[in-house]
């Protein structure tokens, strides 16, 4: 996770990602860091970006990569999660890939799981996704130079979005100026002040002189659906269009992790439009996530000599 993740960390995180990245094309290298490895996603959410982009990242350094179908495992016969990972242990995992609907869950298996296995979260329930919010950073630091001055609007269902708190988290870790969370009062956690960031419930608050503004789709599987809220009336409310983002610094980016809904967070105007570098957070998910791989064995490795050689 990104709460208790030292800044110095996270920042060699985005230098080891840019490493990997080539500047002109920003096409990722193949390199051998974990040639030998076995790495399983585990996915027990939907998913498009994250599975493929670990898959590809995995495949980057050289692994060998199995993505479990989990809807056709042996979990549908009544085997519990915990013998499904103590099985795929024995077949020499080095690394899950963890996204689960239950806040925590990765956390759950990094504690019972054996110790030579590295656990990575995908995803947890409305919990975290820091993966994402280190793609984010990378995406900010690559076309703002840092994160110093910045003005940064999240936009909209903060309540569910397990996207949204580790951006918070990152942000604030990185020293942006200012961090605004815009949304009505229905859409945000209680606690969000104390995660600091600023509120807006109105949209041009949020927008305005913003440097980078995040969309965030309404998270529906996580809402009773009596409190489902309009997407039209949403739209109205709090959609970005081209002409609302006027309100923003005029070189102002616009971002969103995926998946969009056309007409309901965002206007489609906006989303293919030359502010949007939507795509481009897709591709730096790639380096990214072999930066977090790679680094995560790496210490694993470091560990192992070092007790290795206290042991002598
Ligand atoms: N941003 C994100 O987590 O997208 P997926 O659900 O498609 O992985």
């Amino acid at each position: 996770g990104i709460e208790g993740l030292p800044r110095h960390i996270l920042e060699e995180i985005l230098d080891t990602a840019a490493s990997f990245v080539d500047v002109g094309d920003r096409a990722i290298k193949k390199v051998p860091l974990l040639r030998g490895k076995t790495v399983f996603n585990l996915f027990f959410e939907p998913s498009t970006r994250t599975r493929t982009t670990f898959e590809l990242a995995a495949k980057r350094l050289s692994a060998d990569v199995l993505n479990m179908d989990i809807a056709r495992s042996s979990t549908s016969k009544g085997e519990s999660l915990m013998d499904m990972l103590r099985n795929l242990e024995a077949m020499s995992a080095d690394m899950f890939i963890v996204r689960h609907g239950d806040s925590g869950a990765a956390d759950y298996i990094a504690r019972h799981a054996t110790p030579d296995v590295a656990i990575i979260n995908a995803g947890d329930g409305r919990h975290a996704h820091p993966t994402q919010a280190m793609l984010d950073m990378y995406t900010i630091r690559h076309y703002k130079g840092g994160f110093a001055g910045l003005k940064v609007a999240i936009i909209g269902d903060i309540l569910h979005s397990r996207v949204a708190r580790s951006q918070i988290r990152a942000l604030t870790l990185l020293g942006a100026e200012e961090v605004r969370v815009v949304a009505p009062r229905t859409l945000l956690p209680a606690d969000i002040e104390s995660m600091g960031a600023i509120v807006c419930t109105r949209l041009e608050d949020g927008l305005r002189d913003a440097d980078v503004v995040i969309a965030l789709r309404l998270q529906k599987e996580r809402m009773d659906s009596a409190l489902l809220p309009s997407e039209s009336e949403f739209f109205r409310l709090y959609g970005l269009t081209s002409e609302r983002l006027l309100a923003t610094h005029p070189d102002a980016i616009v971002m969103h992790p995926g998946p969009i809904n056309r007409g309901v967070e965002i206007a489609s105007e906006v989303a293919d439009g030359e502010r949007s570098v939507i795509l481009h957070q897709v591709t730096f998910g790639i380096a990214v996530r072999m930066a977090v791989m790679s680094m995560c064995m790496s210490g694993r490795e470091t560990e192992r000599d070092d007790s290795q050689t206290q042991g002598r």
